[in-house]
């Protein structure tokens, strides 16, 4: 099965073509909201605004207010060919269900906004389970899987942002399953937008996500900024990831400080035969300016799920505390794919295990009709001006036998002991590479050469997503 990626500016042209043929530009009969008139910035500004109270909305923290939320999306969805419309949830208590976002639309969660994920199963409807996954994670599920808490998917132009609103995903009663094994489907994600392309989700607190916070996949031009991302650590809240790009294409992270269960950002692109079927790679990633705290887990993690393949990936001023690992790469036979021109530079690391870190034999597998001939290549991995502190291992790093990890690249990395450090620091098989200005002291497969070493580098180009531009906006009404 192959998915094609939809050629955006013809889906824009065939569009704007059908519905300016169609019967004249609708007015919005809905008063604009009462709030003060902010400025934000985002990639497109609106030219109808409602708020949620429109629809019957009730900020009361016990009112359901799923129904709400799809009349509000499905009403202004129908400003897509008039500028697009603008979904305010001011302050208070919003409980809901699932809902799904549309295209050429701003969710607004203005100051004091709290989105409250509901309790109640039956508010969380089933939808059919990623392509690229083949099965729900938590359980096979027949296929289905819980959606998102706030799920999108074919949709251009979207924005989820506020001024420092909160989504509490209330993920108790889902950690609770998990623990007890009582899930039949794998859980929800707080924010997942699929098949998408122009997405930006900034300036929220989101809280206590079921599983994984934030998941753009097979989408592409994301920005995702400005997030404050907690959930408490493993094991209380498995599986609460940061942000997972996955299988997508031109992202930027930025400005986000990360305290969860499991990884805070982990690059994917697909699990095993379903992910190397689907084959979208994630390429074009820019991390930067992001602060991670995951006991248990790394600040950035690559795979395990990489089958689609992950390349230019590029990482930097990031600050990892008391993780697991700072930087882990982790996969399997069986996955295919490839992990190939990673660059990280300018990470400060403190109170770790590891700070590098990359397993060949992970594991995990989908089913048993994984391909044992399907190998991950890993190459060209560089990490470039680090430092890190109280560590107990500089780095634990296992490729495949027979199947190196290759071109791995240190230059400028200075780790500091923990009182009681590993007697190795360095544990290296089935790798290769080199190194410059690293201490402790590397292993003999990570030659130091004293020299400047020509392939260890930051690219010097911009990714294209640097370079859309942000509006500012206000809330209006038309
Ligand atoms: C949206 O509003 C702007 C500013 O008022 C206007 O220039 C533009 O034509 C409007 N867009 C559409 C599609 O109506
Ligand atoms: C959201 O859209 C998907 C795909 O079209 C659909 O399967 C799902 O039922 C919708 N969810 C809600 C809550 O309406
Ligand atoms: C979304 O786009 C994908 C890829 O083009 C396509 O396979 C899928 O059927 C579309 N889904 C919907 C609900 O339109
Ligand atoms: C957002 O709100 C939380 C409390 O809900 C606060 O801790 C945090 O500092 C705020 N972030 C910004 C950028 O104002
Ligand atoms: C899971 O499925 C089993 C068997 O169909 C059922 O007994 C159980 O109630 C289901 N659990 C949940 C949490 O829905
Ligand atoms: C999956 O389908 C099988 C066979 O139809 C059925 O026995 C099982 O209960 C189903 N499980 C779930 C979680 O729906
Ligand atoms: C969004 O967050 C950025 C910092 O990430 C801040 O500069 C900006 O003022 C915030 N915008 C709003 C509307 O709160
Ligand atoms: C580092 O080693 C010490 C001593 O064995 C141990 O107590 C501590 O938990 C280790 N730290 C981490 C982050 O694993
Ligand atoms: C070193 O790596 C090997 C191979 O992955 C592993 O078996 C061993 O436990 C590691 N040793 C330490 C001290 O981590």
């Amino acid at each position: 099965m192959k998915v094609s990626r939809i050629n955006i500016q013809v889906l824009l042209v065939v569009v704007v073509g059908i519905l300016s043929i169609s019967d004249g530009i609708e007015t919005d009969k809905f008063r604009a909201p009462k709030l003060k008139p902010r400025k934000y910035l985002a990639i497109s500004c609106r030219n109808h605004s409602a708020s949620i109270t429109d629809f019957g909305g009730v900020g009361d923290g016990k009112t359901s207010n799923t129904k709400a939320f799809k009349a509000a999306v499905e009403h202004l969805s129908k400003f897509a060919n008039s500028g697009g419309a603008e979904l305010v949830v001011p302050a208070g208590r919003w409980l809901t269900g699932s809902f799904n976002l549309t295209s050429y639309f701003t969710l607004f969660l203005a100051e004091g906004a709290v989105i409250l994920g509901t309790e109640d199963p039956s508010e969380w409807p089933l939808i059919s389970v990623l392509p690229s996954y083949g099965r729900g994670r938590d359980a096979p599920g027949n296929g289905s899987r819980y959606s998102a808490l706030i799920y999108g998917t074919n949709l251009t132009d979207v924005v989820v942002t506020g001024n420092n609103g909160t989504i509490d995903g209330q993920g108790q009663i889902w950690w609770d399953k998990f623990h007890n094994d009582q899930l039949n489907y794998t859980r929800p994600y707080m924010i997942e937008i699929l098949f998408s392309d122009r997405v930006q989700i900034s300036n929220l607190t989101l809280l206590n996500s079921p599983s994984w916070f934030v998941h753009p996949v097979y989408s592409s031009n994301i920005i995702i900024k400005g997030l404050r991302i907690v959930a408490p650590y493993n094991p209380v809240s498995p599986n609460t990831d940061g942000i997972d790009p996955d299988s997508c294409t031109n992202t930027l992270i930025e400005d986000c400080y990360i305290e969860s269960g499991d990884d805070c950002v982990a690059v994917k692109s697909g699990w095993d035969q379903y992910g190397i079927a689907v084959g979208m790679p994630t390429t074009k990633l820019l991390v930067r300016r992001v602060t991670c705290v995951s006991p248990d887990s790394a600040g950035i993690a690559l795979g395990s799920e990489m089958s689609g393949g992950i390349q230019d990936v590029r990482v930097e001023d990031f600050t990892a505390i008391n993780t697991q690992a700072g930087v882990r790469i982790k996969t399997a036979i069986g996955r295919g794919g490839y992990v190939k021109d990673v660059f990280m530079r300018r990470m400060v690391m403190k109170t770790m295990k590891y700070v590098l870190w990359m397993t060949g034999a992970y594991g995990s597998h989908p089913d048993e009709s994984f391909d044992p001939k399907a190998i991950p290549v890993i190459n060209n991995i560089n990490y470039i001006d680090m430092v890190a502190e109280n560590v107990n291992m500089t780095a634990n790093l296992a490729g495949l036998a027979g199947h190196p990890f290759t071109g791995i690249c240190l230059s400028n990395v200075a780790v500091g002991m923990s009182v009681k450090p590993k007697k190795i620091q360095w544990n290296c098989t089935d790798i290769e590479g080199t190194a410059h200005n690293v201490t402790p002291q590397t292993c003999s497969l990570l030659p130091d050469g004293n020299e400047a070493n020509a392939g260890c580098h930051f690219p010097t180009d911009r990714l294209p997503i640097e370079d859309l531009p942000l509006k500012l906006c206000t809330h209006r009404s038309t």
